[in-house]
């Protein structure tokens, strides 16, 4: 049997592996062992990420994925398998965010933030759990919610509510699938630097913003490695419906 924080010849999936966290994620499960099927839409970013994690000898392949488009979320998790082998862990990471005050977002941001954030997360799920279902073995699936989910945020609406379904989606999926025995729980980080807020922190409101924070200080992908591994391996066995904030006490302070 393998120790509880390995991964070794299973196979899992990420969603918005092309960057930020999504592309640490898929590092760091590659070094525990599994086999990962790296899912987004810019091919190029996909291929330097399977070039790095082969040049330490870990296992990868990219598969087209846009998350708005159940179709391509369906295909890509045929083709992963085909090559793959059976999934056993989707994280389930795509999302976007737009920054505007209430009054300024248009019906086109609105269905382009839920489309992404909710809508793809839960038919990523859904497409997952369909297939763990009949597999019969289980798995885990982990959604990427953020503190957003549990306090709003200035100039966040929509992206505040889309993360609030996540979570609450983390949920429901757990109560339906628990007989089954896939897991779904939630990582909901707080701030970490990624190409989603890099220019925002580096601006004068931005590094105002941060004195704010507990610690004064924005995460780095690593932060979430402890929770991603807890949830993705036999460590995290007796946990599903949970969401580990993960978030530098942000939510204490703000
Ligand atoms: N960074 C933070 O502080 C923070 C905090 C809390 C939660 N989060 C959440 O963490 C997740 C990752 O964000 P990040 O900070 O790593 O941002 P990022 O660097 O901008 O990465 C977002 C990823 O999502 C993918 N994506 C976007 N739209 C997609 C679509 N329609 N179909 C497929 N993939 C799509 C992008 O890939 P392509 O463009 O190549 O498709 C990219 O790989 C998001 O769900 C975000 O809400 C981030």
């Amino acid at each position: 049997m393998s120790t509880p924080l390995e991964l070794d010849g299973q196979t899992v999936l990420v969603t918005g592996a092309s960057s930020g966290l999504g592309r640490h994620f898929s590092m760091t499960l590659a070094k525990a062992g599994a086999k990962v099927a790296v899912c987004a839409r810019r091919a190029d970013k996909l291929a330097s990420l399977v070039e790095e994690i082969e040049a330490f000898d870990g296992r990868a392949m990219a598969f087209s994925m846009d998350v708005s488009d159940v179709s391509s979320i369906s295909a890509a998790i045929d083709n992963a398998e085909t090559e793959l082998g059976a999934i056993s862990v989707l994280v389930n990471n795509a999302g976007i965010s737009v920054q505007k005050n209430a009054v300024d977002m248009t019906p086109d941001d609105y269905d382009l933030l839920m489309d992404t954030n909710q809508k793809g997360a839960y038919f990523a799920a859904v497409e997952m759990g369909k297939r763990m279902i009949a597999h019969g073995h289980g798995g885990s699936i982990i959604n990427i919610a953020s503190v957003a989910a549990i306090r709003p945020l200035a100039q966040l609406s929509t992206y505040c509510m889309s993360k609030a379904a996540v979570s609450h989606m983390t949920r429901a999926l757990a109560v339906e699938w628990a007989r089954y025995n896939v897991r779904v729980n939630a990582i909901a980080p707080g701030y970490i630097e990624t190409e989603m807020n890099a220019e925002y922190f580096a601006s004068p409101p931005g590094q105002a913003f941060i004195k704010r924070f507990l610690r004064r200080r924005v995460g780095v992908p690593e932060n979430l490695d402890g929770a991603l591994m807890l949830l993705a391996t036999k460590a995290g066995e007796f946990m599903t419906g949970e969401q580990i904030v993960v978030d530098d006490g942000l939510n204490l302070a703000m």
